[in-house]
């Protein structure tokens, strides 16, 4: 069985395209790497688009790309996803710096495109805005928890590494604790898209950015239990929720558990199911504002 082992980009939908691209370009320093009409992709530096933003109708998010390992015959992949009883589609050039997709839905509609090789932009971090390391998870409201956690762990290979109670499942497909959050709502949404930023200063120099353009804080800084990252969360310019991060837990598959660190509860850390819900949300005490989960 092959599975993907990491999260590349996801794509948007927004009825306000060149005000989403100036704050991912101006606020939150991505390099716009290419426009065609409607579309633009951006990218943090390593890959050659993290985001690909396109005009439409409603501000949402419709899919994620997945790299699969080298070594993976995508022909074989697709199999693997048919034999789940899956409609699978295989696109040539689908997007800019790929030539081989496999394409598929999640069951809460996401398009989940899946890949082997993707040719970096090769451009450099910007040297203005906050400039995040990448793309590190994004985080999704669902009807179905349960079975949607299903789906990424049989279908797409991802490991549960904690739960939060039994509404709030962290997903990894690579080292990092989480890749896909998935956490009971009303509807199925897109509730947040994460980036990792490299320490604790640049959270402070993040959030002295933000303030330069009236941007507030929607919560933070905290400490999470879950994952350990420190976080902090903003709204941009269609109302979506940025999480930056950074310091999140690192699995190590080999010995069952996260590397160790000294925000940690447990000696060694392993996943579980965290019931302290306060805890597990902020280690620092102040949960989040009304209404943040839904
Ligand atoms: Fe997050």
């Amino acid at each position: 069985m092959v599975n993907v082992n990491r999260i590349v980009y996801a794509v948007f939908q927004t009825p306000n395209l060149q005000g989403q691209i100036d704050h991912y370009t101006k606020i939150l320093g991505l390099t716009l790497v290419e426009r065609d009409g409607k579309v633009a992709y951006l990218s943090t530096s390593g890959d050659h688009h993290s985001l690909v933003l396109r005009e439409g109708s409603e501000a949402r998010c419709e899919a994620l790309g997945f790299q699969l390992p080298p070594t993976a015959d995508i022909g074989e992949y697709e199999n693997q996803i048919r034999a789940h009883g899956l409609k699978t589609e295989r696109q040539a050039d689908p997007q800019p710096s790929i030539k081989d997709a496999i394409v598929f839905y999640d069951p809460k509609g996401t398009r989940i495109e899946t890949f082997v090789q993707a040719v970096p932009a090769g451009v450099d971090f910007q040297r203005c805005g906050i400039s995040p390391n990448k793309l590190g998870h994004v985080a999704f409201n669902v009807t179905d928890v349960q079975g949607v956690v299903g789906f990424y762990r049989d279908v797409l290979g991802f490991k549960v590494s904690d739960w939060m109670g039994d509404f709030f499942a962290f997903m990894r497909c690579g080292p990092d604790h989480h890749t896909v959050n998935l956490v009971a709502g009303r509807n199925s949404k897109m509730h947040h898209i994460a980036f990792e930023l490299r320490d604790w200063s640049h959270i402070r120099d993040a959030c002295d950015w933000l303030a330069r353009d009236r941007i507030p804080l929607v919560w933070g800084p905290v400490r999470h239990g879950i994952g350990h990252n420190i976080s902090i969360y903003y709204r941009n310019p269609d109302g979506q929720i940025i999480e930056l991060f950074c310091e999140l837990d690192q699995v190590n598959e080999a010995l069952g558990s996260f590397e160790p660190r000294p925000s940690h509860q447990d000696f060694p850390q392993k996943g579980k199911v965290w019931e302290d819900i306060q805890f597990a949300a902020n280690m620092w005490g102040s949960g989040p504002p009304d209404g943040f989960l839904e």
